[in-house]
């Protein structure tokens, strides 16, 4: 569907995200039609660079990530004629009148300014947009994460860009929300009676939620070693996930109403712990650097691996372990969300049948999908013997060419700050309450001086991450 004419600013439209995600997802959204083309987007950087200076980086840029569509030379070039470029001094003066002249005055149009750049701009950014009244009543900000340090830096984000712009202008990203297979388990739960009247605590024996890479920290080093897994990871996108598997049907699927509910999920989350926390960082395997290495802190404590067991404290979910787990240089990529039903409560079949759990599993990346696992007899005519079969559903099984060209998770989060629509974007608050649920487990081992555990790169994280599960009966799902 397309969108009315707009205009985008791109501040740091000359940097990494830019150059990775924001322009060849823009690039690959107006292949599809969905750019009109009085629309305008406009670069923002320090760097000195005329237009054309600016279309030839770009250029380089949709070569490199905007997969097959960049072929079309007519497509990239069309599309390169509506951008423009403009140095801007986020701490001064120069560029903010130039900028202006850029933009369409028109008070209905949408403006959106993407603050791709570090939270200690955010603020600044904001107040040049007003006091040089470039912000208007359909002007939004997007932010990036990281969205503060801790609740307290949060929380002051928050009450200075609301100075300047009304919470419905502001876009938090976090870009898992804006993963196919993310909106799909919305879908699922909610698009069908199968599974909602089994997605409780009566039914379900555990939730785990995985997201293994493989890449180090290389070349983030200093930006990583000041977080660590729980502050980059698990703060945002694997509570993000973690709320919408728990999260109570809303009324509607609208911003507000799923918010709220999220929020609800975080608020219930009861404190982890320590002991039910396991933090690793990865050593060297002969073929890479160590953690260490690569943050360029030889005595650093910042976890590169976390795992927890997490309690949500409401009806639906009340004793219902969720284990969590994120880490780099892993043995494989996967990010997988399990739901493990629970067995049976009666064997009609002997010993065979008690061993059998429905597994849904769902699959962020590679390889999106989810699979059913069910318990059927096993072919043949030794007796009934049972066996776990899984009903797949690969994406791109299900939709062939369709599922080749998912759309990245920043296409679709931009057309919706274009659209105004908030649904998938974190607001103020749950940002807030997200903070108040980690600050304390990061504090207690930060005040305890606790060393994370060592792992070997290309391993699937420390020994004591196994026994976490292991000492419940349960164990973590294989990261190929
Ligand atoms: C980012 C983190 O938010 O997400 C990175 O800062 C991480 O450390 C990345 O690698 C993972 O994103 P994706 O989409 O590759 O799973």
């Amino acid at each position: 569907i397309p969108v009315s004419p707009f205009d985008l600013v791109i501040f740091g439209g000359t940097g990494d995200l830019a150059q990775r995600k924001i322009l060849p997802g823009l690039f690959r959204r107006f292949v599809a039609g969905q750019i009109p083309t009085e629309s305008r987007i406009i670069g923002a950087a320090r760097a000195d660079m005329d237009d054309a200076g600016y279309r030839d980086l770009i250029r380089a840029a949709i070569e490199e990530h905007a997969g097959k569509h960049s072929a079309d030379k007519d497509a990239v070039e069309d599309f390169l004629r509506h951008l423009s470029y403009v140095p801007v001094d986020a701490m001064g003066e120069g560029g903010w009148k130039e900028l202006q002249e850029l933009l369409v005055d028109d008070e209905e149009r949408v403006r959106a300014f993407y603050f791709s750049v570090g939270p200690n701009l955010f603020g600044p950014l904001a107040e040049q947009l007003r006091s040089h009244g470039l912000a208007q009543r359909e002007s939004r900000i997007v932010v990036e994460k990281p969205f503060g340090h801790d609740l307290e830096t949060a929380r002051a984000l928050n009450e200075e860009l609301a100075q300047h712009f009304y919470e419905d202008q502001i876009y938090r990203i976090d870009h898992y929300l804006g993963k196919e297979t993310v909106q799909n388990l919305m879908a699922v739960r909610f698009g069908n009676m199968l599974f909602e009247p089994l997605w409780n605590a009566q039914y379900i024996d555990h939730i785990q939620i995985t997201v293994a890479e493989t890449v180090g920290v290389g070349g983030r080093g200093s930006y990583y070693d000041n977080s660590g897994a729980m502050r980059d990871m698990v703060q945002n996108h694997l509570m993000q996930l973690l709320c919408l598997i728990a999260m109570e049907p809303p009324a509607r699927f609208e911003a507000d109403a799923v918010r709220d509910e999220k929020l609800k999920v975080i608020r219930a989350l009861d404190p982890v712990d320590p002991d039910q926390i396991v933090r690793g960082q990865y050593t060297s395997d002969g073929t890479c650097a160590s953690y260490r290495e690569d943050a360029e802190n030889p005595a650093s404590k910042t976890e590169s691996y976390i795992a927890l067991k997490c309690f949500i404290s409401n009806w639906r979910w009340a004793n219902t372990p969720f284990y969590l787990r994120t880490g780099k240089r892993l043995s494989g990529r996967a990010s997988e969300i399990a739901i493990v039903f629970k067995e049976t409560p009666h064997s009609i079949f002997g010993i065979d049948s008690g061993r059998h759990r429905n597994v849904l599993s769902i699959r962020l990346q590679p390889n999106e999908g989810m699979t059913l696992g069910v318990t059927i007899k096993e072919p043949g005519p030794g007796g009934m013997r049972l066996v776990d079969v899984p009903l797949d559903m690969t994406f791109a099984d299900a939709l062939g060419e369709q599922a080749e060209d998912v759309t990245d998770a920043y296409e679709r989060l931009i057309m919706d700050v274009i659209r105004g629509n908030q649904t998938l974007f974190m607001r103020g608050d749950e940002v807030e309450a997200a903070w108040a649920w980690t600050d304390p487990l990061i504090e207690g081992w930060e005040r305890r001086g606790d060393n994370p555990k060592p792992y070997d790169a290309g391993s699937a994280g420390p020994d004591d991450a196994a026994f976490l599960i292991n000492r419940d009966g349960r164990r973590w799902r294989s990261i190929k």
